[in-house]
């Protein structure tokens, strides 16, 4: 048999990595390298499977996938659709489950429904935009934010907000609510296309046993 070589994957950093690292060890992929927090490695080698693994920031996990510095990447919906990189998204890992929704006031209700040119506050400007204008066929005018998106209605920023809901706790405190959802996000696995033609056996095997894992682990 042909030497292998090292099948590298991305991780967003943080709960995500954490998740998807549980389930890989599942399916006997471990890093031991990895469990070592004190470490400040920000590459970990698992030799005896010829894997690399790094963390980095998720909406750069797509990027890292798409120009094959990673073979493989695992981040959230949210981010695939938002960085839109070319790159094969191939399986639901059924983890880190939320809504992408527009959110605000009661009051904002009626000027949604009426196709109104509001403000729309998000860290997701092209999902936004998508949603808004080819969705909806409703112009508006989208405002970046970088985080606590909430604080733009309540301060007069804007008329609503398009952000990732999870439990909805941060909405009810802030006395703001759902008015429209999106879509449905979770954690994902994407390929990127050159390495999916290259290296098919292998990533495909690891479809296929965390697809087996994720379907038991919903029964
Ligand atoms: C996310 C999101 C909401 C919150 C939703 O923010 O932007 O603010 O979580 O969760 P909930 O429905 O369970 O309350 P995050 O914590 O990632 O920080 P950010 O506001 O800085 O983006």
């Amino acid at each position: 048999m042909s030497e292998e070589r090292y099948l590298t994957f991305a991780l967003g950093k943080g709960r995500l990595a954490n998740k998807t690292l549980e389930l890989f060890e599942q399916i006997g992929i471990t890093c031991e390298e990895m469990k070592d927090k004190s470490s400040r490695k920000l590459i970990f080698v698992n030799e005896e499977k010829k894997l690399k693994f790094f963390l980095s920031k998720g909406p750069d996990v797509p990027t890292y996938v798409e120009y094959g510095a990673a073979d493989i990447g695992v981040v959230g919906k949210d981010t695939i659709m938002e960085e839109n990189r070319r790159v094969y998204e191939v399986l639901d890992l059924g983890f880190g489950k939320c809504r992408m929704c527009v959110c605000g006031p009661a009051s904002a209700e009626e000027l949604l429904r009426h196709h109104e040119r509001i403000r729309v506050a998000t860290k997701y400007p092209l999902i936004a935009r998508d949603y808004f204008y080819n969705k909806k066929h409703q112009t508006v005018d989208i405002i970046k934010l970088n985080g606590s998106v909430e604080l733009g209605p309540i301060v007069g920023l804007s008329d609503v907000i398009v952000d990732i809901v999870e439990t909805g706790s941060t909405l009810k405190e802030n006395g703001l609510g759902v008015l429209e959802e999106i879509c449905p996000l979770s954690a994902r696995m994407i390929v990127n296309q050159v390495s999916m033609q290259m290296e098919t056996e292998r990533i495909r095997t690891l479809i296929t046993q965390l697809k087996e894992l994720c379907q038991e682990g919903s029964k």
